[in-house]
């Protein structure tokens, strides 16, 4: 839980870059003009940013592409200077994680991380006995010897979140450490966000993996055009986000009516395939979606999923194709149905299937999104609880002499 002493204070933040409107691209024009004034243009990327994190919380940031996230956090880590406003941080904060930023390409993986340890705050003793810990964590034993510019990107990521992580700060700021890694590392780093949430350290975290702010953010904001345009509720913040992150036109349902894939419908069924609109507690059930591709998608990934009234997602299934996430290029015109078959468990209470189309690592882009594609009804006897779980129970009673006597 967070507490109420305040880790990171923002105030009135502005920051712009300014970027030359001409560039003198040959020799020639040099040599023709060479006091020829470059002019600049000025960019405003952060235009007065006020927030506040509290220690022990859990803050996503989250925009769309050049919304600035990337800024603010060099911002506060004191890579960027500011042309306004004020940022107090309390505590050790991390190095900023991301790409590159930290790292001597030049340098082996053993000798960046000697030299960013150091850099962290602890002394070359520390630092090697974490050495060993650092690599396995990032599970690069194999290539320590080898220099940071032969590595992937992934590589690099997993190199950095595992320094930051080992230096043990008070506050972190991490960007975008989920998109570059595998499905393993992923998983590793949301046990990492588990455990940290749990001992209360100071996060702020950039993604635009909706899902992990839902998760793990006690609050997120929303940056675009240059403010905070939300901050609150992160399951609200990421709602926001996704409907406004689509370049898409919206129907009076508030769907998505995408322009390179269409719905073409969505149901439920029950065991003898039709379609129904209610059904029992525990019976088999399939929920279908039937999409059509407008124009060439390529790497789709197709979600469907059910909530409750209160907007709550009870659970949500992606559509794999050889074990990865994302689906093969859908060609224009091809129709793809995809169904997930279970028995039902939802407590009594209406539910609404929803589904979406997108594309990207993190479900960036969104093609398609229909949160009420058709609605269900499911009854029995389990009134409470988001589901009514399969289960075996038993009673024991006993009485203690001294009550008897
Ligand atoms: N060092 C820089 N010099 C000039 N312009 C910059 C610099 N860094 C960022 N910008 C510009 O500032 C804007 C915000 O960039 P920023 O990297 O903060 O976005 P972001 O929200 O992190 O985006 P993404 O989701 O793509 O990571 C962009 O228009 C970018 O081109
Ligand atoms: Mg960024």
């Amino acid at each position: 839980m967070p507490s109420s002493h305040t880790a990171i204070r923002v105030a009135g933040l502005h920051k712009s870059f300014r970027m030359p409107r001409q560039r003198v691209h040959t020799f020639k024009e040099r040599a023709l003009h060479p006091l020829r004034p470059t002019r600049y243009d000025e960019l405003r990327v952060l235009r007065g940013i006020d927030f506040e994190v509290r220690e022990g919380e859990f803050f996503g940031i989250v925009g769309r592409n050049g919304s600035g996230k990337s800024t603010l956090l060099k911002c506060l880590a004191g890579i960027y200077g500011v042309d306004g406003g004020t940022i107090e941080i309390a505590g050790a904060l991390s190095p900023f994680i991301e790409l590159g930023v930290g790292f001597n390409p030049d340098l082996t993986a053993r000798d960046n991380v000697a030299l960013n340890a150091v850099m962290m705050g602890l002394t070359p003793r520390q630092a090697r006995a974490r050495f060993e810990e650092i690599i396995a964590f990032a599970e690069l034993e194999r290539f320590t010897d080898q220099k940071l510019k032969n590595y992937s990107s992934g590589m690099q990521v997993r190199l950095a979140f595992s320094l930051m992580v080992q230096s043990d700060p008070d506050v972190m700021l991490i960007d975008e450490v989920l998109a570059v890694g595998d499905a393993s590392f992923q998983q590793k780093c949301i046990d990492v966000f588990h455990r940290l949430r749990d001992e209360g350290k100071t996060i702020v975290l950039v993604t635009h993996a909706m899902a992990m702010v839902e998760r793990f953010c006690h609050r997120a904001m929303m940056l675009s055009d240059g403010h905070i345009t939300h901050i609150g509720d992160p399951a609200e913040v990421g709602r926001t986000y996704m409907s406004e992150n689509l370049h898409s036109a919206r129907d009076d349902r508030g769907a998505i009516r995408g322009e390179e894939v269409r719905l073409r419908d969505a149901w439920v069924s029950d065991a003898g395939g039709q379609r129904v609109d209610t059904i029992a507690q525990g019976e088999p059930m399939r929920l279908h979606v039937a999409i059509e591709a407008i124009a060439l998608v390529r790497g789709p990934a197709i979600t469907i999923w059910l909530t409750n009234e209160d907007q709550v997602r009870v659970f949500s299934v992606g559509a794999r194709e050889d074990g990865g996430g994302a689906l093969a290029d859908l060609e224009p015109g091809e129709r793809t149905e995809f169904t997930v078959e279970l028995h039902n468990p939802l407590s009594a209470g209406r539910y609404y299937l929803g589904a979406s189309v997108t594309r990207g690592s993190a479900g960036l882009d969104v093609l398609l999104l229909r949160q009420r594609a058709a609605d269900l009804l499911s009854y029995g006897a389990d009134l409470y609880g988001l589901v009514a779980v399969a289960h075996v129970q038993s009673l024991t009673r006993t009485r203690s002499r001294e009550a008897v006597a």
